[in-house]
């Protein structure tokens, strides 16, 4: 009996140390935060960011998680001001994690020490073409996907990050290959995915979908470039697809999801939709390689779709707010407050700026 008690009191406290905050019930404002500054971050709170997500670790062979901000920075910012912080998994030229899904969820718990509340799945190619990490494979989509299982048990939030094509309304087929083409629109562009994501949103219901309308030559910035569309209009359209009209089918038999089309719409409430401030005209960029929408073309949407409107916004990122951005056309702006702006239609939270 008493044994029991203790086991049980012991349960208890280890709850309790690893509680994970929820996601607020309210709209979103998603900040990336790579690196950390300190006081950059505390203001981006202050104007109304409640989600930042750090960016980020990679899962490395053993149990070894790499990378990762200054810890002590994160443990300031989360002192002074109040957001959800989670971590991000990936990202571009990043590894992709090998072995056991739910095995590795227990690793991070214990390299986590409860400091963030969740993660965020940034799985993406590489510079190389023919890079093992141009291939999303079945292991890395199983991994994904079972770490997710054990996350949500253990009460952590967990969201997808993917680049557009990644989750693509356009195209009705996927392919693990991340080195697929668009034949209308920069056809030497070779790093598309072609719903690289569709099989996780098939088999789990994630906290939230943050798409990246940003990526390279995305279809946003077709969209923008080919047909002069409002941005507004556009955003209108992506979202009604996104939630109400998106179709994948063909699947490998491994993925054990059927050959019959599905249908994979996001639920509106789980949706965020992921800008940036453009592209400079550098060697490495073009105007518009990175579409650029305004935060307030983005509030002229939010207010044609009124409550069909998604969950919220991300900057890539919480740096840049606030300093230049670049118009399609390559024309820059000097400084863009996105974070302000949108929360004017999101939260209108109503923080001292000190
Ligand atoms: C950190 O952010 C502050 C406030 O935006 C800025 O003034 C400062 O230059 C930044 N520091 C670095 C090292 O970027
Ligand atoms: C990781 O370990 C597995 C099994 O030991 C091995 O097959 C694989 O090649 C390793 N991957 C990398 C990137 O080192
Ligand atoms: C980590 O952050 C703390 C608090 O902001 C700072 O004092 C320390 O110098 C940082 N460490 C490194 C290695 O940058
Ligand atoms: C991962 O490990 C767990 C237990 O540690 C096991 O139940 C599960 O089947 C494994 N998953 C895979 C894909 O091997
Ligand atoms: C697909 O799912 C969405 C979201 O649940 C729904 O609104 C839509 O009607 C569905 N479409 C069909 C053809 O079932
Ligand atoms: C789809 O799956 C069913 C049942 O597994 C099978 O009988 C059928 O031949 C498949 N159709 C195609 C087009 O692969």
């Amino acid at each position: 009996m008493r044994t029991f008690f203790v086991v049980v009191v012991i349960q208890h406290l280890l709850a309790a140390i690893a509680a994970y905050r929820a996601l607020p019930s309210s709209k979103l404002i998603v900040l990336y935060a790579p690196g950390c500054n300190s006081t950059k971050l505390i203001e981006e709170v202050r104007r109304g960011c409640n989600v930042l997500i750090w960016f980020s670790v990679s899962l490395k062979n053993g149990s070894f998680i790499e990378g990762g901000p200054n810890r002590s920075c994160v443990l300031e910012v989360q002192r002074e001001v109040d957001a959800v912080h989670m971590i991000s998994i990936g990202g571009w030229d990043a590894p992709h994690p090998e072995g056991n899904g739910t095995e590795w969820w227990s690793a991070f718990e214990a390299w986590n020490e409860g400091l963030y509340d969740g993660i965020d799945w940034d799985l993406e190619g590489n510079d190389d073409l023919g890079s093992p990490y141009n291939t999303m494979s079945f292991e890395t989509l199983r991994l994904v996907n079972d770490m997710s299982v054990a996350a949500r048990k253990a009460g952590a939030i967990v969201s997808i990050v993917p680049p557009q094509s990644y989750l693509d309304t356009s195209e009705t087929t996927f392919s693990y290959s991340l080195e697929n083409t668009y034949s209308d629109f920069v056809p030497e562009f070779t790093y598309r995915g072609r719903n690289t994501y569709a099989p996780l949103v098939a088999w789990f219901d994630y906290d939230f979908v943050d798409v990246q309308l940003y990526e390279s030559w995305s279809r946003t910035g077709q969209a923008l470039e080919q047909t002069g569309a409002d941005p507004a209009h556009y955003l209108l359209d992506l979202v009604r697809s996104l939630t109400h009209d998106y179709f994948v089918g063909g699947f490998p038999p491994e993925l054990g999801l059927g050959n019959e089309t599905l249908n994979l719409s996001i639920p509106l409430d789980k949706l965020v939709l992921g800008f940036s401030r453009g592209s400079p005209t550098t060697p490495s960029q073009a105007p518009g390689k990175s579409p650029f929408i305004s935060p307030s073309d983005v509030g002229r949407a939010w207010q044609m779709m009124g409550d069909h409107a998604p969950r919220g916004c991300m900057l890539w990122n919480a740096n840049l707010d606030g300093g230049p951005c670049w118009l399609n056309d390559g024309t820059q702006l000097d400084s863009c407050e996105f974070v302000e702006t949108w929360n004017k239609f999101l939260l209108q939270r109503n923080h001292a700026l000190t």
